[in-house]
């Protein structure tokens, strides 16, 4: 064997290596305290690739990337137990709301944490400790009379003994005759409709007639929070999502009306008033509360100070929710934490379009869907091809099409053809000629430095797009990373080299090497079990932070491990 005497040969210094020092200034001096919220999700049901590709992916992607720059991160989020839409599922299944939500609350907390979501905390609204912080909450609005009390007439369903929220209701629309209309819409002529104008009202659940009851609520009084949300949201977030901001802005143009914060209902938390039984405070008034009461129990078992995650000017509070979620995050939330005044507001709501499946909108009741936990059951291993998969197509900008035809492709022309045969002639080849050693670098030559270049290019850009919410482009930044090694493989021939000039060859995969620790460290935020095990052949920390142009993780000698099987090809 030409090269026996390899591992004598000590290795010069990598050529490009900043001072450590200087990297973890670099680091400390920008270092910023991130509160990361995903969505609550309702445990009233499993989850599907809807939820994943439009709230928990990028939530857990800008997570694990911020904390890869060094950044303190809290990464928040919970079962939402409370509401009519809890009541009703279980009424429909025939099953206490107590056991509906232990069932979901158990399955997504798991599917969730199998599919690899960081999450610091996954709590549940129905804990006590939230309770308390969502009464406190509402207390501190009603003590400063930020609150109005009003009485109104609601539909009540006789049968099952409770109001019911618009969606519930149908009847006749007056504008097209249609029988089926919702409270809140005409699906047949698109109208927008309030309960009182429908004719004929039935409940959708039992479908008793309907009757009107008088009921005491307390209302959020938005009107008074439109001018400084004018001014906070369309003079200050200009920097927001254009889909966003665009939503906001239409909600704003049509003015804001008083939303009531308090529903007849017997499951949920109580209004903290007296003579109230009966009364609940709004789902949507207390679950976003959520995210602190959950920060605070985190933090509790953690030794850490939630008041730096809620409290401190210079934190970044960034909410990851879809489409539908937008009003609650953007508006009512934001009014809430302004009228209570001990609270940051968002720094950011990034939140997304839909996904839809094989060309129709995904649909839990007609079981269009793809349930994350089946994915698992059927494609164990897969977790990351589902992810990749997924943050390719994000709905960032508008809904898009999961299809089982890409999924193949991305996997296969992707995932195998592009980054696997990458890692794995490069891993492949180090062990052949370097016994698994990583090579010397040698002098640099053009090629190379333009390599290198290039690598430091296109790193710098997907740190960019995270930073800008833009996880598609990043993803799409980060595979060309494995193409740029297999260009430089392609041109370099190392297998040819080898013949006449080994030491060549020593720089040739030194340099394809650093490339595979960038997608190593770098893709962690996308695909977190794939470089799990791209850090365990390398051995490699996936702990320490990423620091932008460092070329020097790897240095020479350093011993790799065998290479395994990243990917496999789905036949058809
Ligand atoms: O849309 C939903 O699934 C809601 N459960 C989200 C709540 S988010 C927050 F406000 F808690
Ligand atoms: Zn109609």
């Amino acid at each position: 064997m030409i090269y026996n005497s390899y591992r004598d040969n000590k290795p010069s210094r990598v050529a490009v290596s900043i001072d450590k020092h200087l990297y973890l200034h670099s680091i400390m001096s920008t270092r910023s305290t991130y509160t990361i919220t995903a969505a609550l999700p309702y445990a009233n049901g499993p989850m599907h690739i809807g939820h994943f590709a439009g709230v928990y992916l990028p939530a857990d992607i800008y997570a694990r990337y911020l904390r890869k720059k060094g950044h303190e991160v809290a990464f928040i989020s919970g079962s939402d137990e409370g509401g009519a839409a809890i009541t009703l599922q279980a009424y429909k299944q025939g099953i206490t709301p107590q056991t509906l939500v232990d069932t979901y609350h158990t399955l997504n907390k798991k599917v969730l944490a199998d599919f690899g979501v960081s999450f610091d905390i996954f709590s549940r609204t129905s804990h006590t400790h939230h309770h308390k912080v969502a009464s406190d909450f509402f207390l501190n609005l009603h003590q400063k009379g930020l609150l109005e009390e009003k009485e109104s007439e609601q539909y009540y369903d006789p049968q099952l003994g409770i109001f019911l929220a618009d969606r519930y209701l149908k009847g006749i629309c007056p504008h097209c005759s249609f029988q089926e209309a919702y409270g809140d819409q005409c699906e047949s002529c698109g109208s927008t409709l309030s309960p009182q104008e429908l004719l004929e009202v039935k409940s959708t659940v039992s479908g008793a007639t309907l009757i009107k009851k008088r009921t005491q609520h307390w209302y959020l009084p938005l009107g008074d929070y439109e001018d400084w949300l004018k001014q906070w949201i369309l003079e200050d977030h200009t920097d927001w999502k254009a889909n966003v901001y665009g939503q906001c802005k239409s909600w704003l143009q049509a003015g804001l009306k008083s939303r009531a914060i308090t529903r007849d209902l017997d499951w949920g938390i109580k209004v903290p008033l007296p003579d109230t039984d009966g009364k609940v405070l709004y789902v949507w008034f207390e679950a976003p509360i959520g995210y602190i009461s959950a920060t605070q129990e985190w933090a509790e078992t953690h030794g850490k100070d939630w008041k730096k995650f809620w409290k401190d000017p210079q934190t970044r509070l960034v909410h990851f929710i879809g489409k539908d979620n937008i009003v609650f995050h953007c508006l009512i939330f934001p009014s809430m934490l302004k009228a209570h005044g001990d609270y940051i507001l968002p720094y950011n709501v990034p939140g997304n379009e839909f996904m839809n499946l094989e060309g129709k909108k995904i649909s839990t009741s007609r079981n269009h869907a793809i349930w994350l936990h089946e994915y698992l059951e059927q494609h164990p291993g897969k977790e990351d091809v589902l992810r990749y998969v997924l943050c390719a197509n994000m709905p960032e900008t508008k809904d898009s099409d999961f299809t089982w035809a890409d999924f193949q492709t991305k996997n296969n022309s992707e995932l195998v053809a592009i980054l696997g045969n990458f890692v794995h002639r490069t891993l492949i080849l180090c062990h052949k000629y370097f016994e698994g050693e990583v090579p010397p670098l040698g002098t640099l030559k053009a090629e190379d430095q333009e390599v290198q270049a290039q690598l430091a290019t296109i790193t710098q850009a997907i740190g960019e797009h995270m930073e800008a919410f833009k996880f598609r482009q990043a993803l799409a930044r980060w595979m060309d990373l494995a193409r740029l090694g297999n260009k430089y493989l392609a041109d370099s021939e190392p297998w040819k080299v080898w013949k006449t000039d080994p030491s060549r060859v020593e720089t040739i995969l030194h340099i394809a090497l650093q490339i595979i620790t960038h997608i190593t460290l770098l893709g962690e935020p996308f695909l977190p079990f794939t470089s799990k095990k791209l850090a365990d052949i390398l051995d490699l920390s996936l702990e320490q932070p990423y620091v932008l142009g460092k070329f020097d993780y790897l240095t020479a000698h350093h011993q790799l491990k065998q290479p395994v099987l990243l990917f496999e090809k789905i036949e058809d």
